[in-house]
């Protein structure tokens, strides 16, 4: 077949015929690739000066890549792709309105859970910087009928009061606002850290920089990270946003869901502040996770668990 500009993507899908019977997943998926990009070039016209420009602009972006930075992540973050692929995978809590019986809603995973979180015990602090005003966080994992999950694990990370993470300055030491926490007997997890900021995509790189020249919001809502397992339940990736966040309305990477927005109310009255060991006025949040198991698929909305 001559390859022209009618039959590009048939030419190219073609030479995929020889591929093997285990690989017939990367091949609907190459094939789709194949004829969007193709699609997409013939409909912006894309001259040789912007093809170039985009291999450079990916390159650029794999080469800001580090062991602790992820700009393929932000990149993907600020097109709303992550998000796109979470809510085609992921738990919807939104779908049903919030109850006990609804996994809670995944968003996506960032570009900072890079390095590994510390094993922590409960209750542990785990930004003693003093950046930032106190926070007690509790929680817990149930599955679907609200039995408390024990042993599960809840990967936490979030910035500090200055909205940084520990990878992002030398000023906070590695480990600094994260920890893996194992829930007690009740499903039961907390711990003490400071309240999170918002704070704006990294713009020093070729993913932020691109957002900025489309001249969009570079901010992303104050919230902490959370990757909840549980042996026999789908492992979930979320967050807990600050409800009086001024960004809520207008995430740089579209991951707000409303049933992940919770209020960190203050707290002032020495004596509760003594019983979790911080000072008063603190701010406390309780952020219950619940878990759908692996056999269920969750689409778009809970839709029982198939027998
Ligand atoms: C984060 O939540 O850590 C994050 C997500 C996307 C872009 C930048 C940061
Ligand atoms: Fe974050």
């Amino acid at each position: 077949m001559d390859f022209n500009e009618e039959n590009s993507a048939d030419v190219v899908v073609a030479s995929l015929s020889t591929m093997r019977e285990e690989d017939a997943r990367l091949k609907e998926i190459l094939t789709s690739a194949i004829r969007h990009m193709h699609a997409f070039v013939r409909e912006t016209r894309l001259t040789t000066a912007e093809w170039e420009a985009g291999i450079e602009f990916l390159t650029a972006v794999g080469q800001t890549c580090t062991d602790t930075r992820q700009e393929f992540i932000l990149f993907s973050d600020s097109m709303g792709v992550s998000m796109l692929v979470e809510t085609i995978n992921g738990a919807e809590g939104e779908i049903r309105e919030w109850d006990d019986l609804s996994p809670t809603a995944s968003t996506v995973m960032g570009p900072f859970h890079m390095t590994v979180s510390p094993e922590r015990q409960l209750g542990d602090l785990i930004n003693d910087t003093g950046r930032g005003e106190p926070l007690v966080v509790e929680g817990s994992v149930t599955d679907l009928e609200g039995n408390p999950l024990a042993g599960a694990r809840v990967d936490t990370w979030q910035s500090d009061g200055e909205g940084f993470y520990d990878v992002q300055v030398d000023y906070l030491p590695p480990g600094t606002g994260r920890g893996v926490f194992t829930t007690d007997e009740g499903g039961y997890f907390w711990y003490r850290s400071v309240m999170p900021r918002h704070y704006p995509m990294p713009v020093d790189g070729p993913g932020g920089a691109l957002v900025v020249r489309e001249g969009r919001d570079i901010y992303r809502p104050a919230h902490l990270h959370f990757i909840a397992e549980a042996d026999g339940y789908q492992s979930l990736t979320t967050h807990a946003f600050v409800s009086d966040c001024p960004y809520i309305e207008r995430d740089v990477v579209f991951a707000v869901k409303r049933s992940l927005i919770r209020d960190f109310v203050t707290i002032d009255d020495p004596e509760e502040a003594a019983r979790f060991g911080v000072a008063s006025p603190f701010r406390h949040v309780r952020f219950d996770i619940v878990l759908a198991p692996s056999e269920t698929t969750v689409e778009s909305g809970y839709q029982g668990v198939q027998t």
